[in-house]
């Protein structure tokens, strides 16, 4: 196991009716002004805008709003959100939705403290310091209500990437998993794919001995095989729906990342797909990990093997370990299909004729030098086959 540090701050209020505790989460970390930062209007329909609201006032506590951010959010708002903020004096920021909404307001957050351009945090340099972030999550997905990172496509040339710093951990976030019965089954299904993106990139390591990690990683990945279905069977079915929440939560905080090398290609592949198509994060991610997989195995036989008889149930075939290591993949790509997923390109309304600019985006863009390193470093031919194999 490799040395780490792990700082993980966040209180956590689980459960029914948690988000009437808004007000006195704000207050116990300091907050007297709050922008409140939403999407497209769905925590508006489900009233849950209001019961915010009220809980804010009934501790006394100013407001300001800002809703429209959209799914692979974007900077534009991000620019409007700094602006708001230093106007109105905020002193904390309050998503309320998914991890769009989420890592919008952490972008906002950085930015407001920042005497230079937010993009830059979105091109390597480390956040050290935000204004302090609470979330009221609405969809078990991204998992950015435990972790340090934001995601931001920058409209300009559409590059979507990833910034990071343990100062944008969110302080507070109110996970009530009634809040989620309202998502259609798309969106469930995509989060639950997400969710296992998270485990699979950080089961995919060149680090020896983590059995720790390891383990934690597979029963995540157990109860998300046991609980996407009843899920999707059942939208009303709350316990199926609070252990997927807790476990998108611990999929991602890096719990079960620590002491590890991760992979995160899959995630670079996809990115570029939801920058380009506006797809769905997760639907992106149900049809490049299945290729991902197939194209990276042999670096690591053993490791896809483990995962197919620890988690999809596998026999092993010891004399040919590659056979149990595809029946994995497949398993877990049925799987997916099985929620309701899309399995290539076309289900993404992708085109094999923008390969070349999808590559050029992924291994050049915003700074990159021809390849991305993860679990096994891909360049432009390996990331061109990659996208050709979901066609
Ligand atoms: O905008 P509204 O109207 O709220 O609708 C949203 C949106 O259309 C809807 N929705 C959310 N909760 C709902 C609901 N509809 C009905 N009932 C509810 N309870 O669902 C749609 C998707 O929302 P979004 O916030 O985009 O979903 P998700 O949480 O999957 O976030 C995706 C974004 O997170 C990034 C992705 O790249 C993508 O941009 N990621 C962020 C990470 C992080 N910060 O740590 C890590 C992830 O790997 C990921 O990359
Ligand atoms: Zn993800």
């Amino acid at each position: 196991m490799n040395n780490f540090t792990f700082y993980s701050p966040t209180y956590f209020v689980f459960g029914k009716e948690a988000e009437n505790r808004t007000g006195e989460m704000v207050k116990r970390f300091g907050g007297s002004k709050v922008l409140i930062h939403y999407g497209g209007g769905s925590v508006v329909r489900s009233g849950l805008l209001d019961r915010v609201k009220a809980s804010l006032k009934s501790e006394g506590i100013d407001y300001t709003e800002l809703g429209g951010v959209k799914p692979n959010p974007r900077s534009g708002l991000v620019y409007e959100g700094i602006d708001l903020c230093k106007k109105e004096n905020v002193d904390m920021i309050l998503a309320v939705g998914g991890g769009s909404t989420i890592d919008s307001s952490k972008a906002i957050a950085a930015g407001v403290l920042y005497d230079g351009d937010f993009w830059d945090f979105y091109c390597g340099k480390v956040i050290e310091e935000a204004l302090p972030v609470g979330t009221i999550l609405t969809i078990a997905a991204a998992g950015s209500e435990g972790s340090p990172d934001s995601v931001i496509t920058r409209e300009d040339d559409m590059m979507k990437r990833g910034a990071t710093g343990d100062a944008i951990r969110p302080k507070f976030s109110i996970l009530n998993p009634a809040l989620t019965q309202t998502l259609p089954a798309f969106q469930t299904a995509a989060g639950i794919t997400d969710i296992m993106a998270h485990l699979y990139e950080r089961y995919l390591t060149n680090t020896k001995d983590v059995e720790v990690t390891d383990r934690l990683i597979e029963a995540l990945l157990l109860t998300m095989k046991h609980e996407g279905p009843r899920v999707i069977k059942d939208p009303d079915d709350y316990e199926a729906r609070a252990n997927i929440m807790w476990a998108g939560m611990m999929a991602h905080n890096n719990s079960c990342g620590v002491g590890r090398s991760q992979d995160w290609n899959s995630h670079d592949i996809e990115h570029e797909l939801s920058a380009l198509y506006d797809c769905a994060h997760g639907a992106g991610l149900a049809v490049t990990m299945p290729a991902v997989f197939k194209y990276v195995m042999k670096h690591n036989i053993m490791r896809f093997a483990q995962v197919a008889v620890r988690v999809w149930g596998c026999s092993m075939d010891f004399e040919h370990p590659e056979v149990t290591a595809l029946e994995g993949i497949n398993a877990f790509s049925a799987f997916l299909t099985s929620l309701g997923m899309p399995s290539d390109f076309k289900g993404l309304g992708a085109k094999e004729e923008d390969i070349p600019v999808l590559v050029k985006n992924l291994c050049y863009g915003n700074g990159r030098d021809g390849k991305i390193s993860g679990f096994v470093p891909l360049d432009t031919d390996d990331c061109t086959k990659i996208y050709q194999m979901m066609v």
